[in-house]
C-alpha cells in the first residue's frame, strides 16, 4: 500500500483516478491545483504524485519543480493532455518519472504507478544501504558468547521482529548504539532511515525545532524551513540517545508526541503524522532518575515496552578474548598489520580488572595491532601497552550521589535507594521484600514509613 497524491483540476478525473487507486489498496489524497498539492505534500508525505501539467494558479511544471525541491525522493507521474506532450518531455527533464497521455486508461495508470513505486523502493533501499555502509557501527555483529550477551542478542532479535519501543540501558561504551542499530537493521524498517538524536547535546531552547522542525520565520533565527528529526525518520527508526538527559519540560513534549505520533512544526498549525519506531538509550540508572524526580515515570513506560540492559564488560570478562580476536581481525581488514595475542597475553588480560568497557577494549586492541612488532603478541608487550597506553579510568567505588554527603546521610540515602529498588523488584510485595532484605516485615514497614517511600502498584 502506498500514499498517492493526485493533482488535477478536473473533479471527474480526480474521482476516477482515486477509485482505481483505492481499489488497489492505496491511500489517495486529492488536490485541485498545485498550491493545495504542495500543502498536501507536506502534510501527508505521499510516496508518489500524479500531476496534471496543465493546472490553474501554479502551473504543473512549476509545481513539479517545487515538489522535487522539497522532497527529492518523491516519484512523480505527469499527466499530459492533447498538445502538451512537449510539456511532458520537459517534466521528465525536471525529474518526473513517467508521463501518461489523456484520455487516461486504467491500465496505463496502474502500470505507471506500479513502476514508479517499485523504482522508488529500489532507490530508497539503495540510499539506505549506502548510508549503512558508510557508518561503521551497525553493520557489525554483536560479539560475546557469555550468558548475558547471549540474552542481549536474543532480545535484539525479538525486538527487531516487533515494532515495540525499546529502552537500552548500560554504561558508556558497552554497545548501546550497536544494539539500537542492530534492532533497526534486523527489522522490517531496515531499508528506511535510522535517525539519531543525542538528547544531551541539544540545548533546551532548540529541542522542539530539532525534533519537530520549524517553518521559516517561526522564531528570530528561523531563516528557512527545517524538517525535524521525527519527520526525517518517517517510515524508519528514531534513536533518542541519552534520553535521560532531557529536561523535564522537554520530556513532557516528547511524551505528548509519543502518545499520538502527531505534531506540528514550530510556527505552523498543520498537524503532521508520522510512522516512526522509537528506540531510546541512556547510561544513567533510569530508576534512580525516576525516584529522584528527574525522569517522568509515564515517559519511561512509553519508551521501555522492551527494556534491554547491556551489561558492563566486567560482568562478562569471559567475552574479552572473543572481542579481542574480533577487533584484531577488524583492524587487519582495515589495513593494520595482522596480529594475534599469545595465550599468555590473554592470561595477563584476564588477570587484571578491565578498566573500561568495550570501546576502551577496542581502542586497546587497535593500539596493540599498530604498536606491536610481534605477529603473536607476547604477554610482556601486552603488559607494556596496557601500562603506558591505557587511559586508566577507574570506576568510582561510590556513586556521585553519595560522595558529597556526610557518612550518616549517605547511609540513610543508601538505605532508601536499596528499599526502593527491592520494592520495585518484588512488585511491592512487602513480605517478599522483607524476606529478601533479611529484615522483619514490621521492620520494613517502619523503614518505608521513615523514608516516606511510596508503596504503589
Ligand atoms: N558486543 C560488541 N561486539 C562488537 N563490538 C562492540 C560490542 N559492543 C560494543 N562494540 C563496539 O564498541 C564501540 C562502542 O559501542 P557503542 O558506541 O555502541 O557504545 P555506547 O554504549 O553507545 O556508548 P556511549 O554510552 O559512550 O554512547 C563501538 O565501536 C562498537 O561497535
Ligand atoms: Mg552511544
Amino acid at each position: 500500500m502506498a500514499r498517492i497524491l493526485v493533482i488535477d483540476d478536473e473533479p471527474g478525473i480526480r474521482s476516477t483516478v482515486r477509485d482505481i487507486l483505492e481499489d488497489e489498496g492505496h491511500a489517495v489524497f486529492l488536490a485541485e491545483d498545485g498550491v493545495v498539492g504542495l500543502e498536501l505534500l507536506d502534510a501527508e508525505r505521499p510516496d508518489l504524485a500524479i500531476l496534471d501539467v496543465w493546472l490553474p494558479r501554479m502551473g504543473g511544471l512549476e509545481a513539479l519543480g517545487e515538489m522535487k525541491r522539497r522532497r527529492s525522493e518523491l516519484e512523480v507521474v505527469v499527466v499530459s493532455g492533447h498538445g502538451t506532450i512537449d510539456m511532458a518531455v520537459r517534466a521528465l527533464k525536471l525529474g518526473a518519472f513517467d508521463f501518461i497521455e489523456k484520455p487516461l486508461s486504467m491500465d496505463r495508470i496502474l502500470t505507471a504507478v506500479r513502476n514508479a513505486l517499485e523504482i522508488g523502493e529500489l532507490r530508497r533501499e539503495n540510499r539506505n544501504l549506502k548510508r549503512a555502509a558508510a557508518s561503521s557501527v551497525g553493520t557489525e555483529p554483536i560479539i560475546g558468547g557469555s550468558t548475558s550477551m547471549t540474552e542481549v542478542r536474543a532480545l535484539v532479535e525479538q525486538a527487531a521482529a516487533s515494532d515495540a519501543r525499546i529502552l537500552i540501558t548500560g554504561e558508556n561504551g558497552t554497545g548501546k548504539e550497536l544494539v539500537a542499530r542492530s534492532i533497526h537493521l534486523g527489522g522490517k524498517r531496515s531499508g528506511q532511515p535510522f535517525v539519531e538524536v543525542n538528547c544531551a547535546a541539544i540545548p533546551d531552547g532548540l529541542l522542539e525545532s530539532e525534533l519537530f522542525g520549524h517553518e521559516r520565520g517561526a522564531f528570530t533565527d528561523a531563516v528557512s524551513r527545517r524538517i525535524g528529526r521525527f519527520e526525517s525518520a518517517d517510515g524508519g527508526t528514531l534513536f533518542l540517545d541519552e534520553v535521560a538527559d532531557l529536561s523535564l519540560a522537554a520530556q513532557a513534549k516528547v511524551l505528548r508526541v509519543l502518545q499520538e505520533m502527531r505534531f506540528e512544526r514550530l510556527g505552523s498549525e498543520k498537524t503532521i503524522s508520522v510512522d516512526v519506531r522509537v528506540i531510546a538509550a541512556t547510561n544513567k540508572d533510569i530508576h534512580t532518575e525516576i525516584s529522584a524526580g528527574r525522569f517522568r515515570e509515564d515517559l519511561y513506560f512509553r519508551l521501555a515496552v522492551i527494556p534491554i540492559r547491556v551489561p558492563p564488560l566486567r560482568e562478562r570478562g569471559g567475552d574479552i578474548g572473543e572481542l579481542c580476536r574480533y577487533f584484531l581481525a577488524r583492524a587487519a581488514a582495515a589495513g593494520a598489520p595482522a596480529r594475534e595475542i599469545s595465550p599468555e597475553g590473554y592470561e595477563l588480560l584476564a588477570s587484571r580488572p578491565w578498566p573500561g568497557n568495550v570501546r576502551e577494549l577496542a581502542n586497546f586492541v587497535e593500539r596493540l595491532a599498530v604498536l606491536s612488532d610481534e605477529r603473536v603478541v607476547s604477554a610482556a608487550t601486552v603488559g607494556k601497552i596496557l601500562d603506558d597506553g591505557m587511559p586508566r579510568r577507574a570506576e568510582p567505588l561510590i556513586g556521585e550521589r553519595y560522595a558529597s554527603l556526610a557518612l550518616a546521610e549517605a547511609k540513610e540515602l543508601f538505605e532508601r535507594d536499596y528499599l526502593v529498588q527491592k520494592l520495585r523488584d518484588y512488585g511491592y510485595n512487602m513480605a517478599e521484600v522483607a524476606d529478601a532484605s533479611g529484615i522483619s516485615p514490621s521492620g520494613l514497614h517502619a523503614k518505608v514509613k521513615k523514608h516516606d517511600i511510596e508503596q504503589k502498584r
